[in-house]
């Protein structure tokens, strides 16, 4: 860390006893809190002297206490600190971050039940940050929560970017409409999945993005989710407010609490200028620095997987097709006749991993590897998996020695099926078991009903499982990339061997019927506003008949947007998901994959606007290459890119690859252009997207 400023009691511009205010570094936003009579907490929020959030309440209902931590407080201190440091994370989208903000802390008295509470709120330049903390104290040591209610009031009837509020999943594709239209959409916004479940036709998702109709983008999160339930979304819809709606857990308490304890950053990020929210660290900077220590064993990595063929149905993840049933230890597979159709076999693993080394990647990941996969999910199962038997034609040892030869690092595959309890017996022998064949990193999925039974996904008791599975990971130095766990909230910053989140619709429900074709154009500003995404991009084979002759699905992409996902789906794990059979096709739209980094210096987001469009160029890390990336909504596309961002005085090779003339995510995916140009900084390059379509480029000094 450097440059650490640290001020305090300069920030207040009115001290009354019931009212503050407070402005962010660059006085854009301000803040205002107070107490009506009753003592209950509000805030408000305006943003360049418009008002953003309208007087929303604060508070938390507790189950057993009349009272709650909801009214009859008192002020019973203020302070206000300025804050200003640079800090360097392990990898990103930077190699250098400003955290700065202005805080102001208010201690609030229950004067009758003399207890008290802190609401910490933190103003950046892109927004606002607050959070409850609960200081260790006689009458408020252990306590359940029934409900928080924390509000945000909106001031019009905004355009949002919602998925379904769900205490499971997050595996929905984006539906844009005016707030006051979720209700009516809900139901057609819904799509099935092996574990979900939905509290109100009102309920949303965070990180929810909206844009208001004067042009302001207001995007609301959460920030280090931590011993604490997942914060949904409720829309009253009478007065355009959300309220939080926190997950429950089996019996339908909704967080236990023991003092001193804190709640997460919620989160309100305001922009006139969409990618001003895309370029945003808030998140990140709300979380607490490294907790790791030496972080030297933590690296970004470019895969490749033994994967995309079970997704699609080509080969399968069982061993048989012989078992309806498995019990683990008991089932002798050497008895069974194989499917023939087993893709995580050693000769196949063996092909693999000479086109990833060949090909320069980093990694390999096989999942189907281990005996259970015959009855996996759907029966809420206990002993699901054991994470260290292989299936008899998995040869771990050769399959190891293979890799090492190669320069190719194995990627563990841990899939729970939601059987948590199950997973936490094996967590210790199954990092052991890593260790020993030298996997580094572990995709871990949970898919499925939680077990505990009645537990959701993004409950406090799951919430704190993946956590503990993250730290326990780095004891034995191994980086985590977690499939259906509790989508991200910046904690990567603190514990940054967790190097992936899935958390959303990922490319496989491309082979499950498809997404919709702006859905990449959302994301960022929605489920990356919390951390990067293992999206799986790379998809060059469109037609996914071609693989599976009984799946109708097409992926709704063509193949330069397929490119440019590496580059504006920011993330430290970037896979090529499609077949080597699929590149081998397409070797010149290949070397994209091939040369692009995975970790940055530098990121500028040059124009942006949800549902439509991005385009993104960074400067790869210790590097003077660029790479530049637009995806590309249901509408072609013109732009202008003005490469000003280059070092001036020097010349490079752009090589592009663009969308054909007649290219377009349905019809024509495959159609793309390359060419190449020498560039300047003083450069402006024209370039067109088709519907679903985009570009991608190198940009490299000669
Ligand atoms: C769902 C994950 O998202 C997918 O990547 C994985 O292949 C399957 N679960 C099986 O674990
Ligand atoms: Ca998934």
């Amino acid at each position: 860390m450097k440059n650490t400023i640290v001020l305090f009691g300069l920030l207040l511009t009115s001290l009354l006893t019931y009212g503050q205010t407070l402005k962010s570094p660059n006085s854009e936003h301000e803040l205002n809190f107070k107490l009506n009579e009753a003592g209950t907490p509000f805030y408000s929020l305006n943003y360049k002297g418009k008002e953003i959030i309208e007087e929303s309440q604060l508070g938390l209902e507790l189950v057993d206490d009349d009272t709650s931590l909801m009214n009859g407080f008192e002020i019973k201190e203020i302070s206000d600190t300025i804050f200003d440091e640079t800090w360097e994370p392990v990898w990103g989208e930077q190699s250098e971050i400003r955290n700065h903000y202005n805080e102001l802390v208010i201690t609030l008295e229950q004067p009758k039940e003399e207890r008290h509470i802190i609401i910490r709120f933190r103003l950046f330049d892109e927004g606002l940050g607050f959070r409850y903390e609960f200081p260790q104290q006689k009458n408020l040591v252990y306590f359940v929560i029934k409900e928080e209610h924390t509000e945000f009031a909106m001031t019009g009837d905004h355009t949002a970017f919602w998925i379904p509020g769900d205490y499971d999943s997050q595996e929905y594709d984006y539906t844009i409409s005016k707030l006051s239209e979720i209700s009516g959409l809900f139901d057609d916004a819904l799509t099935g999945n092996a574990s979900q479940e939905q509290f109100a036709e009102t309920g949303v998702q965070t990180s929810l993005m909206m844009k208001s109709k004067d042009g302001i983008y207001i995007n609301l999160h959460e920030a280090a989710l931590k011993e604490y339930s997942l914060m949904n979304l409720n829309l009253d819809e009478s007065s355009l407010t959300f309220k939080s709606w926190l997950t429950p857990d089996a019996v339908g308490n909704k967080g236990y609490l023991q003092a001193p304890a804190v709640s997460p950053w919620r989160t309100v990020m305001v922009s006139d200028d969409a990618t001003d929210i895309l370029a945003s660290n808030m998140t990140l900077n709300l979380n607490e620095p490294n907790a790791l220590g030496d972080t030297s064993w933590i690296k970004p990595i470019k895969y490749m997987g033994v994967w995309w063929e079970m997704i699609t149905g080509k080969s399968t993840w069982n061993y048989t097709d012989e078992l309806p049933s498995v019990k683990l230890g008991e089932t002798d597979y050497s008895k069974t006749i194989p499917n023939g159709k087993h893709a995580a076999n050693t000769e196949h693993v063996k092909k693999y991993i000479d086109f990833a080394s060949k090909h320069g990647f980093d990694a390999l990941l096989v999942e189907g590897w281990n005996e259970g996969w015959e009855d996996w999910f759907g029966n809420s199962k206990d002993f699901v998996f054991d994470f260290v038997t292989p299936y008899p034609d998995f040869d771990v040892e050769e399959i190891h020695d293979y890799a090492k030869s190669k320069n190719i690092e194995m990627m563990m595959h841990h899939e729970t099926s939601g059987a948590i309890r199950n997973y936490e017996r094996h967590l210790d022998t199954a990092y052991q078991f890593m260790n020993k064949y030298g996997y580094t990193s572990v995709k871990s999925g949970y898919v499925g009903d939680i077990i505990p039974r009645g537990e959701r996904h993004y409950g406090q008791w799951a919430i704190n499982h993946y956590l503990y599975a993250v730290k326990k990971a780095a004891d034995y130095k191994i980086m985590v990339n977690a499939h259906e766990a509790v989508r991200p909230t910046g904690l990567r910053r603190t514990y940054p061997n967790l190097i992936g989140n899935e958390s959303a619709r990922g490319t496989e429900f491309q082979a499950f019927g498809g997404s919709k074709p702006n859905h990449v154009t959302i994301l960022p500003f929605t489920r990356l506003i919390g951390g990067p995404m293992d999206y799986t991009p790379g998809i060059f084979e469109m037609d996914i008949s071609k693989l599976n002759p009984n799946n109708n699905s097409h992926v709704n992409a063509t193949i330069a947007n397929q490119l440019a996902l590496y580059v504006t789906m920011y993330s430290p794990l970037q896979m090529a998901a499609d077949l080597p059979e699929h590149y081998e096709q397409f070797m010149d739209a290949f070397q994209f994959i091939k040369d692009i980094a995975i970790d940055w210096d530098e990121s500028h987001y040059l124009e942006a606007e949800p549902g439509e469009y991005i385009t993104v160029a960074r400067k790869a890390k210790d590097s003077s290459s660029w790479f530049l990336g637009n995806v590309n909504g249901t509408t072609p596309r013109k732009t202008k890119v003005d490469l000003d961002f280059l070092e001036k005085g020097k010349t490079y090779e752009a090589t592009i690859y663009a969308d054909a003339k007649d290219a377009h995510y349905k019809t024509n995916p495959q159609a793309y252009k390359i060419s190449t140009k020498k560039v300047t900084s003083r450069s402006t390059l024209k370039l067109k997207s088709a519907a679903g379509g985009g570009f991608a480029m190198s940009i490299i000094e000669k």
